[in-house]
């Protein structure tokens, strides 16, 4: 198949949520966007059909799969511009209760959310490359810049994978940039039934309101098109950060 003339942008986790947003606006900006997810097929296909562009599923904690989401990508499309790594998950644990954070619990947070877009990055790193200037855009947390979230792990993972993001960046110029984004408390999926969270975040943050997918989206298009950015953890919170 010949090469896509508009740029390619593969974005993990886009079924719903922040994901499904930035799909969006990718989209809308131009890209052919590949849409992925690991179970909700469905509504990952109508994600990528409203915007124009196509669906793989994969799930991206498995080495193998990953590997051959960004191979399926360069087969159906022959490039690869933009990789969101934005798939992640969380397990909310009290962080005193450190019995309840298990070894299972921290091995599988670390595969999806720190090991899965380090995977990701090394396979598309040559097509990233020949794009030049490839970019990676990575969804991490607030978690993991404040010392708070949802558990241990989680916030753990988060961190690491900001660090991850820095890291990239010495590794990968000037060839690829690698950015991240730290949102908040978002209104997805995810955070639908954390009804105190929204109500603290409501009265004390000061921008007084929970944020939505097109918040992050938007920074997350800024670091897209700043060729000049790289290495950067973008907090992307209403300033709850600053209430922490
Ligand atoms: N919502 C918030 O307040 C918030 C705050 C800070 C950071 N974040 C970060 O934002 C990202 C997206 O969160 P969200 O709130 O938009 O969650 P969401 O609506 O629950 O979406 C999560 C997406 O990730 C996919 N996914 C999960 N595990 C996967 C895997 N192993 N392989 C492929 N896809 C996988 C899900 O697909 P399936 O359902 O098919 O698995 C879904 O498409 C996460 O990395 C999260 O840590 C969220």
């Amino acid at each position: 198949m010949p090469p896509e003339t508009r740029p390619v942008a593969l974005v993990t986790g886009s079924s719903s949520g922040i994901g499904a947003e930035i799909a969006r606006r990718l989209g809308a900006d131009g890209y052919a966007v590949v849409v992925n997810s690991r179970s909700s097929i469905e509504a990952g296909q109508a994600v990528a059909e409203a915007v124009g562009g196509t669906y793989l599923q994969a799930d991206v904690a498995d080495d193998a799969q990953a590997r051959g989401l960004v191979d399926a990508v360069l087969a159906q499309h022959g490039r690869l511009d933009v990789l969101v790594n934005n798939a992640g998950v969380t397990e909310v644990i009290a962080h005193h209760d450190l019995a309840a954070a298990t070894p299972e619990i921290w091995r599988r947070l670390y595969d999806i959310n720190v090991v899965a877009p380090f995977v990701l990055v090394t396979a598309a790193e040559q097509a990233l490359r020949a794009a030049a200037p490839g970019c990676v855009v990575n969804v991490s947390s607030l978690a993991g810049v404040r010392p708070t979230g949802s558990s241990i792990p989680y916030s753990s993972s988060k961190a690491a994978f900001n660090h991850q993001t820095r890291l990239l960046a010495k590794a990968l110029g000037p060839d690829i940039r690698v950015n991240a984004v730290a949102p908040g408390l978002i209104e997805t999926p995810w955070t639908a039934d954390w009804t105190d969270l929204h109500a603290l975040v409501g009265a004390r943050a000061p921008m007084r309101r929970t944020g939505a997918p097109a918040d992050v989206a938007e920074v997350v298009m800024g670091l897209v098109r700043s060729g000049y950015v790289t290495g950067q953890v973008v907090v992307v919170d209403g300033g709850l950060g600053l209430m922490t």
